[in-house]
């Protein structure tokens, strides 16, 4: 589902991400762990073309991102759903617009949307919001509207990036119960975070660490880590 090859990513004169290779198969969940600057969120934007890929080779989902032109981004981008850190909904809007807007954009008839946002609000716990406007949300609530967003669609990959990062003990846990949901269902995940305790609630999950843009440890298979270091 995703391939990358000696991939490096420079900003200016700063190196982001430094030589990273690794694959992750369909149907995995992989999280990305390490320090705050260690180079997540700028993994997650190469994955989704949020980034241009430079240097290094790369597939997602089947798109060989080297030679990924502008106007296949938005057919990559209909099978790679991403979560943002910073949410980026639409603070005027429903929750139900919100997730509704997510079908909208993919020609999706009036009666099966409806049924499919109900029923991720639902799972989300966010049906007695769904006519709040966003902007009124707590930090919490609007994590979760970002999420069913990125799932109504049934996306082959799910990009998030520290999704739980907004939610107390029990809301994260029941998120993840979600995402594990999907997984099962087949859904690719890949998910960023800092928190030991969801890395826990995923066992089977594989992990991969950045420090300072390099990978540490992996626990992904035949990827020899940057430095000599155990596995996790
Ligand atoms: N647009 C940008 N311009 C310049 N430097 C950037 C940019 N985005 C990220 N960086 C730098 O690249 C490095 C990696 O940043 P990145 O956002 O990928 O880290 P992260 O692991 O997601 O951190 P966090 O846990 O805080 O979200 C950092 O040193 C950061 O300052
Ligand atoms: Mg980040």
């Amino acid at each position: 589902m995703v391939e990358f090859k000696r991939v490096s990513h420079v900003f200016g004169s700063s190196w982001a991400l430094k030589d990273v290779s690794f694959a992750l198969d369909k149907g995995g969940f992989l999280f990305l762990t390490g320090h705050s600057g260690a180079g997540k969120t700028t993994l997650l934007r190469l994955m989704y073309a949020g980034l241009p890929l430079k240097r290094g080779h790369a597939s997602v989902a089947g798109f060989d991102l080297r030679k990924l032109r502008r106007g296949h981004v938005p057919e990559l981008r209909r099978r790679v759903s991403v979560i943002f850190q910073d949410f980026k909904i639409l603070a005027q809007r429903s929750v139900f617009d919100n997730v509704a807007l997510a079908l909208e954009v993919r020609g999706v008839s009036r009666q099966h949307l409806e049924r499919r946002v109900r029923a991720i609000v639902r799972a989300l716990g966010l049906e007695n919001k769904s006519y709040t406007r966003c902007g009124h949300l707590s930090g919490g609530e609007q994590q979760r509207v970002a999420i069913a967003r990125s799932m109504v669609v049934n996306p082959k990959l799910i990009l998030a990036d520290e999704p739980t990062g907004n939610l107390d003990a029990d809301l994260s846990t029941d998120l993840i119960n979600i995402f594990k949901q999907f997984n099962s269902y087949g859904t690719t995940v890949i998910m960023a975070t800092h928190n030991r305790h969801i890395l826990d609630m995923v066992p089977d999950a594989h992990v991969l660490h950045l420090e300072n843009g390099q990978v540490t440890e992996t626990t992904l298979p035949n990827q020899a880590p940057a430095e000599p270091g155990g596995l996790l």
